[in-house]
């Protein structure tokens, strides 16, 4: 029980942790972008990889260690289309991720082309419309629901 409930606390932390970093991108990739705001979106698109990873780590315990038992996660619809939707977050990551990794090389002189923030923008965005589903799985999940 006590796992259980720590485990479910944990997560909840790190998924609005990871809700906030996101935001925090979206703050930042902006026209302009230059100068110390490169460097910090740099450290912030660390952040979101190493919360995200923390998330997977967190969620699987909460399958195996859960008080329902793995196999009732296993048999839910609604547990598969909340790991598809996070997956796909992961994957509409990537660009932006490699974007910024080649930002914060180029250095604090630079500024960011307006056509790649505008491109970046459109993943990120695509990023917060599929995150925005995973909850509601979650609440299905939870609930025996699909
Ligand atoms: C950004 C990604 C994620 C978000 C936003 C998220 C969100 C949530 C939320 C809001 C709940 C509470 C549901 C409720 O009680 O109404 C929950 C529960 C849960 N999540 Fe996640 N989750 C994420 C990733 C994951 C991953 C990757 C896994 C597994 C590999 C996972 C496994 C679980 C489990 C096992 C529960 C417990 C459901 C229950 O009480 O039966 N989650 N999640």
């Amino acid at each position: 029980m006590l796992t259980d409930l720590l485990l479910a606390i944990l997560h909840h932390l790190l998924v609005f942790l990871l809700a906030g970093v996101l935001a925090g991108e979206l703050v930042l990739v902006r026209t302009g972008l230059s100068g110390r705001n490169l460097k910090v979106l740099g450290h912030i698109d660390r952040m979101y990889g190493l919360t995200a990873l923390a998330i997977i780590v967190v969620g699987v315990c909460r399958v195996v260690l859960g008080l329902k038992g793995w196999e009732y996660y296993v048999a839910s619809g609604a547990f598969w289309a909340k790991m598809a939707a996070f997956a796909a977050v992961g994957i509409l990551s990537v660009k932006p991720t490699i974007r910024i990794l080649k930002w914060a090389r180029a250095g604090e002189g630079y500024t960011v082309p307006d056509a790649e923030i505008a491109a970046a923008r459109r993943f990120l965005r695509l990023e917060v419309a599929v995150f925005a589903l995973i909850p509601i799985f979650a609440a299905m999940m939870a609930r025996g629901v699909g």
